[in-house]
């Protein structure tokens, strides 16, 4: 038997096509089946499959998305006799999925069940054991262009504009998209800010520039205040969904200059562009190194970016815990020779 199972899980970013056509089509040409699973681990639940054929798989690396559709609200706990006996249904050799931490989690338990290849996939770009996940240079183009674009506004305006990105406990799309736009400040949840320092700085700049830009990430905290959650979604494994420091600051900025503010939530935005070429490569790459792994039988191993090469390790190495910006990362050294605040 050549039957491979292919798994999309998780938010899903831009790359994840790239990632299913291009481990398909290696495969189909060595005469594998290949089982897309749909709507990630809700897939195997509700035995809902597709055969991934070389017609129906043709194209879609441009696309946002995944042609299997995904999920960040089912995970396997508390459900894992029913997963197994659901998965081994399928009769295949193995899982190739493309996930995120919480992917990882729920699939770590089947060690020893389920022949499983990893790629790992954010765009958060925060997984460990890998330097770059595929969908963060998308991403941060996304905010590297609205901040631009917005810059224009400001300054016709005299406004301060607060940008926000996603990023839950890493700052990697702020630091890179408002590093990429040259923005005045980078707010990173790994840094909790000084809001003393934070309007002492604004205020210096007022009187010399018409605008400011800020790029803040949905999980960053001024010192000794809580992260802002803007609502839960139950039974998600992270539950609670961060969002609004950017409409925050800017009436805080406001009342404590009176320089006028506006923000912005790019929020899906960030998720949805055509993969940037650079997402490409990346995608086109690990699509099949992950092939290639399966025709070998190398099982329980994930596709990785090390050193500027795509490589492969041991699967836990991605399931580690999430990779954060070092204060001292060399990104943030230059942004600081810039004079920009972080
Ligand atoms: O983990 C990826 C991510 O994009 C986070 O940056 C963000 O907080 C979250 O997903 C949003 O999830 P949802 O799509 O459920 O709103």
């Amino acid at each position: 038997m050549k039957r491979v199972a292919l798994l999309t899980g998780g938010g899903d970013a831009p790359g994840l096509n790239g990632i299913l056509e291009a481990t398909s089509i290696a495969l189909l040409r060595e005469n594998f089946e290949v089982v897309g699973i749909q709507d990630g681990f809700e897939g195997v639940f509700q035995n809902r499959t597709i055969n991934i054929t070389r017609e129906n798989i043709r194209g879609v690396h441009g696309l946002a998305g995944t042609f299997l559709g995904t999920s960040n609200k089912v995970g396997t706990e508390g459900r894992e006799a029913e997963f197994l006996e659901k998965f081994a249904k399928l009769k295949v050799d193995g899982l190739i999925a493309a996930g995120g931490d919480g992917t990882f989690a729920g699939l770590s338990t089947f060690k020893d069940k389920i022949p499983l290849i990893g790629v790992p996939k954010t765009i958060d770009n925060d997984l460990s054991g890998t330097e770059i996940t595929f969908g963060y240079d998308t991403a941060c183009s996304v905010v590297a262009e609205s901040v631009d674009a917005l810059r224009a506004t400001a300054d016709a305006h005299r406004r301060v504009i607060i940008v926000e990105t996603m990023g839950r406990t890493a700052g990697w799309i702020a630091l890179g998209g408002g590093m990429a736009s040259y923005a005045d400040v980078i707010l990173l949840p790994e840094t909790p800010f000084d809001k003393k320092a934070l309007i002492e700085y604004i205020k210096s700049k007022q009187s010399s520039q018409r605008g400011l830009m800020i790029v803040v990430a949905e999980g960053a905290h001024a010192e000794n205040e809580e992260v802002l959650v803007a609502h839960r979604v139950e039974g998600s494994p992270q539950a609670e969904r961060y969002g609004g420091i950017a409409e925050r600051l800017a009436r805080w900025i406001e009342s404590e200059c009176g320089w006028e503010a506006r923000h912005v939530v790019l929020g899906h935005l960030q998720r949805s562009r055509t993969p940037t070429t650079t997402d490409r490569f990346l995608t086109l790459g690990m699509g099949v190194a992950a092939a290639k792994l399966a025709m070998a039988k190398q099982w329980h191993r994930a596709v990785v970016y090390r050193d500027g090469l795509i490589q492969t390790a041991p699967i836990e190495d991605v399931m580690g815990p999430a990779r954060l910006v070092d204060p001292n990362h060399r990104w943030v050294k230059s942004v600081k020779t810039l004079g920009i605040f972080i």
